[in-house]
């Protein structure tokens, strides 16, 4: 038995750098690492980092910046940085912090186990940033230490192909590839077998899953995970409004484990902002696919990122956002100001909006998109929702008791009370209906229809 080591992992970014940590932790075990949420007590810290906004790449050297400190008093610690800003940075990341020992690239989690080794046997840094990924085939060891969460995310496919003019992800992730659905199958089936109730698969753009390899549509890889025992809940992220196929509207038809919600960023509602963003549809085009969808699921959770501030972005422009903001009425709305990336084409494009005109943009678009959430909430008032339960919930009950965490199928946050009976037994992972009786603009509440 080797000697217990402990693993930090840091995490900024989006859902996939939030499972490629989780790999991190699993491909390490062999080599006897632990994780541990205590940063004192790591002995290896991989800061997992994100570079979409100029804040978020901010946000991973001011962290790395406080390890210094801590590598000064534990000469010992091993200090290692990845995903996309290392991809983008590699090199110059040392030459800036001389104290990360390793920076290893987006497409390097299979490898990381023989880059950690190098290190602990020559001392030398290394830096991996090349694009050849290392395939993990197999779902490693689960991490002894942490419980097995209700709900997981499953990266189906790597990279993207789009090039929007103002994003960076092509550049540090690579051309899409896709993964078999075998592997898929088989890794959701195992993480079935330890307990997880419902599945996020990810993506840059699910729709195009497996279609340069010929292997898979995404509505049939769909099918196919909907066949899996034990499994109860099918989610998805992200999909490109521009290859929504119609296959995969039937699919919200047939598939019961599908949940009733969809991430669709539309980043404008100006047509000719989008032509500049390189997006390849119109306002009326997602509209319409909006509108097919209803079709199916009349009641169908509709979400959204935007992009205020892009350059050139008129008045009249930022009018038609929250013109299609009210038109489409979205559950809920993740709004971002522009930012230059490097080798993102709009860093070049002239008429760069004013920092203030761009803040103001966002907080019209906030208070938006905060009433249009009350109101489609307040449509759930005496609903019955089926719950799955993630676990308590932070708040307390009318008695100073803890409440139930979980969501609804449509992806909206619902806590309830426990019955006085069975305060004690644990709901986690368990589907419970649920009367609801209050609807506050990003959460639900109500109680439970019936006792467990
Ligand atoms: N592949 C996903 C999005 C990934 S990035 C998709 O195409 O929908 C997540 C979000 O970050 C984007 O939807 C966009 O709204 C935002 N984003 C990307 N680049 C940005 C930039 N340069 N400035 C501001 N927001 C950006
Ligand atoms: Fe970026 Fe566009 Fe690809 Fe999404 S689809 S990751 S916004 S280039
Ligand atoms: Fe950020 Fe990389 Fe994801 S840039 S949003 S962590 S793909």
């Amino acid at each position: 038995m080797l000697p217990v080591k402990y693993l930090y992992v840091y995490t900024i970014g989006c859902q996939m750098n939030v499972y490629d940590s989780e790999m991190f932790g699993r491909v390490l075990q062999p080599l006897g690492y632990a994780s541990t949420p205590d940063l004192d007590q790591a002995d290896l810290i991989i800061v997992n980092t994100c570079s979409v906004r100029k804040k978020a790449e901010e946000k991973a050297f001011s962290f790395l910046g406080r390890l210094q400190a801590m590598k000064k008093k534990n000469p010992g610690l091993v200090v290692a940085m990845g995903g996309c800003v290392a991809q983008q940075e590699g090199a110059r990341v040392v030459a800036r912090m001389p104290w990360v020992d390793i920076v290893f690239g987006t497409r390097a989690a299979g490898r990381l186990p023989a880059i950690v080794r190098a290190f602990q046997e020559t001392g030398n840094r290394v830096i991996d940033i090349t694009m050849d990924e290392a395939p993990i085939e197999f779902l490693p060891p689960k991490d002894a230490v942490k419980k097995t969460p209700v709900s997981t995310f499953v990266t189906i496919m790597r990279g993207c192909d789009n090039f929007c003019s103002y994003c960076i992800v092509p550049y540090v992730r690579g051309r899409e590839t896709s993964r078999t659905p075998e592997n898929i199958i088989r890794e959701i089936e195992a993480l079935v077998a330890d307990g997880v109730r419902e599945v996020t698969l990810l993506g840059q753009n699910v729709n195009s899953y497996g279609l340069k390899e010929g292997i898979c549509s995404f509505p049939d890889l769909l099918r196919k995970v909907a066949r899996i025992d034990g499994l109860a809940r099918i989610r998805f992220a992200t999909s490109h409004p521009k290859d929504l196929s119609d296959d995969l509207i039937r699919a919200y038809g047939e598939l019961d484990k599908l949940c009733n919600h969809i991430h669709l960023p539309v980043q404008s509602g100006s047509d000719r902002v989008l032509k500049r963003m390189n997006r390849k549809y119109t306002r009326a085009s997602y509209i319409d696919r909006i509108e097919r969808l209803r079709a199916v699921r009349p009641d169908i959770a509709v979400s959204s990122d935007m992009i205020v501030g892009f350059p050139g972005e008129t008045d009249e422009d930022f009018e038609q956002t929250l013109d299609l903001v009210k038109t489409i009425g979205y559950d809920g709305l993740f709004a971002f100001i522009y930012s230059d990336r490097p080798h993102a084409p709009a860093v070049k494009f002239p008429d760069k909006v004013p920092e203030d005109v761009k803040k103001k943009r966002l907080e019209a678009l906030l208070r938006l998109e905060k009433s249009l959430s009350q109101m489609r909430n307040d449509a759930y008032l005496d609903r019955i929702e089926a719950v799955l339960v993630e676990g308590r919930s932070k708040k307390a009950d009318a008695d100073g008791g803890f409440q139930w965490s979980g969501r609804s199928s449509s992806n909206k946050v619902v806590n309830f009370p426990a019955p006085g009976d069975v305060k004690g037994s644990d709901i986690t992972g368990r589907i419970i209906d649920v009367r609801i009786e209050r609807c506050l603009p990003h959460s639900l509440w109500g109680k439970p229809l019936h006792g467990f």
